[in-house]
């Protein structure tokens, strides 16, 4: 037949040119498929107002300024609660204090599939960090709450001063750094000692080269490999080599330590003696590490910039520090570097003796952790402000809508861990850590982890904050930044610094 003649020219023709024929051919193909899909929408009456317009040029902002573009979508809508299509996926934006309850209560609203899906952030291995059955993320889980038993923790803690003080040695008496580089970099060895191994935590090399695999996966994450994951774009392949070297790393540290037959007093020791299979030991740390580094560099950048703002609000950290050595006879000698003083303090000292820093911690989550939870509803329809979450769709909450909203926290983008408290009656007023069915599982590592290496920066150099000519400055969180909140470049506030005269 003359047709199937022509299509099968056609097909080697396509077959015999180059990939980059292909590869705009397979766009062009893509973007009619998202086209006729967006254009054969029907909606119920009770559905979320949609967006004015769409198309894919309409949601990219959702990747690349996320908090200018839910703004724009209720302001566009004029509404509380819309949705807008990410190609076949329904993805339905809540706000306000009813739709917060339920969006943080209602059962069928599952964390890791929303995540899965509207992220793209983690390495995506099927079966060890994608695709992960319930049961092995229930161990996962349960392998963290252990590591986080007093007993690992107090542990932790001299290993995350040494590291501290390690890498606070290289910084010199003197400088300027941008606290998204150095302070990012000194979280990310603390977070990975606290849940990895020694052999990788020991090894600045391996360490290096896993913050650069990670920064890649993060980075990486463009609108095309969340949405079209198979396609393979640049981005995609990088991500993906990115995952494999990483899989790589762990899998070999893991082999080293089975091999070489000593028990050590790490992570992974308590992992492998816990019995588990591989799949559990190597998604625990891929995965968490992604999760856990990224939520604590941020926190602990923005903390020291806000102190580096506030020399009110840091001499009262400092103090408090200073108080909890004083108080204690076995730190109270001078004679021991701050480091191996700090060490003496027990862990139920850093977790209920430091309110000043508490309420710093809190402040920093609240202003500058650019979070919006992502959940899919995998349980029967669920009603939101009289609107309707269907079955499979995706439900997003912004937390700027409760930690930027001036009727709870006055003049909301100022940092004032001083600051009145939310009347109680509010539900979830503060989901800095998660809320109802979804709290944060590495918490407590985390606060012990920005209070030591708070309480070593406070005592152990002057600083403040400067801009690059050198004056001072004052940077606002940039909620656009969905990773770190990082302003853009010409905003970017430097931590300058110098040593005290007290040895780390
Ligand atoms: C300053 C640091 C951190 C902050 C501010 C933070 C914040 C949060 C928040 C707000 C959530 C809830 C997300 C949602 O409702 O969509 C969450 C969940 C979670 N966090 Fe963190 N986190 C931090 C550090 C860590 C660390 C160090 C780990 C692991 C060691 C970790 C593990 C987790 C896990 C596993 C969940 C998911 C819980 C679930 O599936 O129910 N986080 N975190």
């Amino acid at each position: 037949m003359p047709y199937s003649v022509g299509l099968q020219t056609a097909a080697s023709a396509f077959l015999s040119a180059g990939f980059a024929t292909q590869f705009t051919f397979g766009v062009v193909i893509f973007l009619l498929i998202v086209f006729a899909i967006s254009t054969f929408q029907t909606e119920e009456a009770d559905a979320p107002v949609p967006l004015p317009s769409y198309s894919i040029f309409t949601i990219l902002p959702f990747f690349r300024k996320r908090y200018d573009f839910l703004n724009w979508g209720f302001h566009a809508t004029g509404q509380s609660v819309f949705q807008f299509q990410l190609l076949r996926n329904k993805v339905i934006v809540v706000s306000g204090e009813s739709a917060r309850q339920t969006f943080f209560t209602a059962k069928g609203l599952d964390l890791t599939e929303g995540f899965k899906i509207l992220s793209g952030a983690i390495p995506m291995v099927r079966g060890v960090t994608s695709n992960l059955q319930p049961r092995r993320i229930a161990m996962i889980h349960k392998r963290l709450a252990a590591v986080q038993r007093n007993a690992p923790l107090n542990d932790l803690i001299p290993l995350i001063l040494d590291d501290s003080r390690r890498i606070m040695e290289t910084w010199g008496s003197a400088g300027k750094f941008d606290p998204f580089d150095n302070v990012y970099t000194l979280l990310f060895q603390t977070t990975l000692r606290s849940l990895s191994c020694t052999e990788i935590s020991n090894d600045p090399q391996v360490v290096s080269r896993l913050k650069t695999l990670y920064d890649k996966l993060d980075n990486g994450t463009t609108p095309a490999t969340v949405l079209v994951p198979w396609l393979p774009t640049p981005a995609m392949i990088q991500k993906l080599w990115a995952t494999k070297e990483i899989y790589d790393i762990v899998t070999d540290a893991i082999h080293t330590r089975e091999q070489s037959g000593v028990s050590r007093n790490d992570t992974l020791q308590m992992l492998l003696d816990c019995g588990d299979e591989k799949l559990v030991v190597v998604g625990f740390i891929m995965g968490l590490l992604i999760a856990g580094a990224r939520a604590t560099g941020t926190t602990a950048s923005w903390m020291m910039t806000f102190l580096g703002c506030h020399p009110d609000w840091r001499a009262r950290a400092a103090a408090e520090v200073q108080g909890l050595l004083a108080g204690n006879p076995l730190s109270s000698s001078n004679t021991e570097s701050l480091s191996a003083r700090l060490a003496m303090l027990p862990l139920e000292v850093w977790e209920s003796e430091t309110p000043v820093l508490d309420a710093i911690i809190k402040e920093t989550t609240r202003v500058a952790q650019p979070h919006t939870a992502m959940r899919r509803n995998l349980g029967p329809p669920v009603y939101i402000d009289g609107k309707i979450i269907p079955t499979g769709a995706y439900v997003v909450y912004p937390f700027s809508d409760v930690h930027l909203d001036p009727e709870l926290y006055p003049d909301p983008w100022a940092f004032n861990p001083g600051r009145a408290e939310v009347n109680k009656e509010v539900p979830f007023s503060y989901v800095g850590w998660g809320g109802g069915k979804t709290l944060c599982l590495g918490t407590r590592l985390a606060k012990v982890e920005l209070k030591l290496i708070a309480a070593m920066f406070l005592l152990g150099f002057r600083h403040s904050v400067v801009n690059k000519a050198g004056l001072p400055t004052m940077p606002t969180p940039n909620w656009n930044d969905i990773l770190l909140c990082r302003p853009p470049p010409e905003k970017t506030g430097y931590i300058s610094y110098e040593r005290s005269d007290i040895p780390l």
